[in-house]
């Protein structure tokens, strides 16, 4: 027998057989097994090159030894898919283990989320104090939409056509001059809204965005925030007016806050008045720290408008003058957290940067 027919004895195809399943059952991954493979079922493994030597057998021979190595090589092959799908599902529960996302874990930033968190912009948390002050007293918060009809932004309030702030140099048209919708120069417009929708008693608040043609710089920005206040009611007086108001001063920027009234003059109101606080940083004491920047030597600074509702408004929404009376206030809200926060800066507002914003926190 020649020693490349002995390839083909019964022992050495037991053997190989042997050897491949031992191999193939003591590899420890996927790429043992590949070696396995290469090395018991390749072309160069015992049992393909013992296939080769079939061919020069004869009659029974060759179909008994065909036979054997059909039987060994379908052996071998069961025995790799076997231990194929073993160590698949092997790496799969190893993967699942190793690659686990504890999603209860508290990081070094005491959070559960490697997310960066934001913070509520201090405008909308100041909109929403100053309107739960009010809220607190029986107002409702109304609204109005920033695109307005000229009519509610000027003239249903009394300002006449050739007034100046109604100019393209002070107010965005909405598409043309002649178009009678502009963006809402403030919050007023909401006032005659709100009477041409209920009737009296009626008592409102109405933060919400306003627009104005001026470029941004420190104490500039052509979208801001005011907040708006309405109440029509019998026998309401500048008495109530002011006491509204120092409320809310006291509740903004603490008990020993100051106020005043200043006369002024709004064509919505009559009389108006302007509201001003006691300077924070000078109190009121310009004359000694002499040229305060926040007051500029006044002693006071102003917070908003204010006044009586002109008759002639309360008219126009159909309500009687002579059966009822009303206040009207506004103020600026980037204005307002200026002061309360020291802010000095209005780009810092409008730059949503959240190394500004977070140190208001979440605050509600
Ligand atoms: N709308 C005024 C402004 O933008 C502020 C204002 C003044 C509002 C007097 C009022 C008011 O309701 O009565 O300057």
């Amino acid at each position: 027998m020649s020693p490349d027919s002995n390839l083909l004895s019964e022992d050495s195809i037991s053997q190989a057989v042997e050897k491949a399943l031992a191999e193939i059952k003591q590899a420890k991954n996927l790429e043992d097994l590949k070696n396995a493979r290469l090395n018991h079922a390749g072309e160069k493994s015992p049992v393909a090159l013992a296939n080769r030597e079939i061919g020069s057998l004869d009659g029974a021979a060759k179909a008994e030894a065909g036979k054997r190595i059909g039987e060994a090589r379908n052996i071998i092959k069961n025995a790799l898919e076997i231990r194929t799908t073993e160590l698949q599902s092997e790496r799969q529960d190893s993967i699942l283990v190793s690659e686990r996302v504890d999603v209860t874990q508290v990081l070094a930033n005491g959070s559960t989320s490697s997310l960066l968190i934001g913070s509520r912009h201090p405008l909308t948390t100041i909109a929403e104090q100053i309107s739960d002050v009010f809220i607190a007293m029986g107002y409702e918060v109304a609204e109005g939409p920033e695109a307005e009809a000229e009519w509610f932004n000027f003239d249903s309030l009394n300002i006449s056509e050739d007034h100046p702030s109604r100019s393209s140099s002070d107010t965005f048209y909405v598409e043309s001059l002649d178009s009678g919708v502009v963006l809402r120069t403030q919050t007023s417009p909401v006032q005659m809204r709100t009477m041409l929708e209920r009737k009296p008693p009626i008592y409102v608040i109405a933060p919400g965005k306003v627009f104005r043609t001026d470029e941004l710089d420190a104490t500039h920005t052509p979208v801001f925030h005011q907040v708006e206040g309405l109440a029509v009611d019998k026998n309401l007086t500048m008495a109530n007016l002011k006491g509204t108001l120092d409320h809310l001063a006291r509740t903004m920027f603490g008990e020993d806050i100051e106020t005043r009234f200043r006369p002024s003059y709004f064509p919505f109101t009559e009389p108006s008045a302007e509201l001003d606080l006691k300077c924070f940083v000078c109190k009121g004491e310009s004359k000694k720290i002499k040229n305060c920047k926040t007051c500029r030597g006044e002693g006071w600074i102003e917070w908003g408008g204010c006044g009586m509702v002109n008759p002639n408004v309360l008219e126009t929404a159909g309500i009687d003058s002579k059966k009822y009376s009303g206040f009207a206030f506004g103020m600026g809200l980037e204005r307002t957290l200026m002061f309360k926060y020291g802010v000095t800066d209005m780009h810092d507002l409008v730059e949503a940067d959240l190394r500004f914003t977070k140190q208001f926190g979440l605050g509600i």
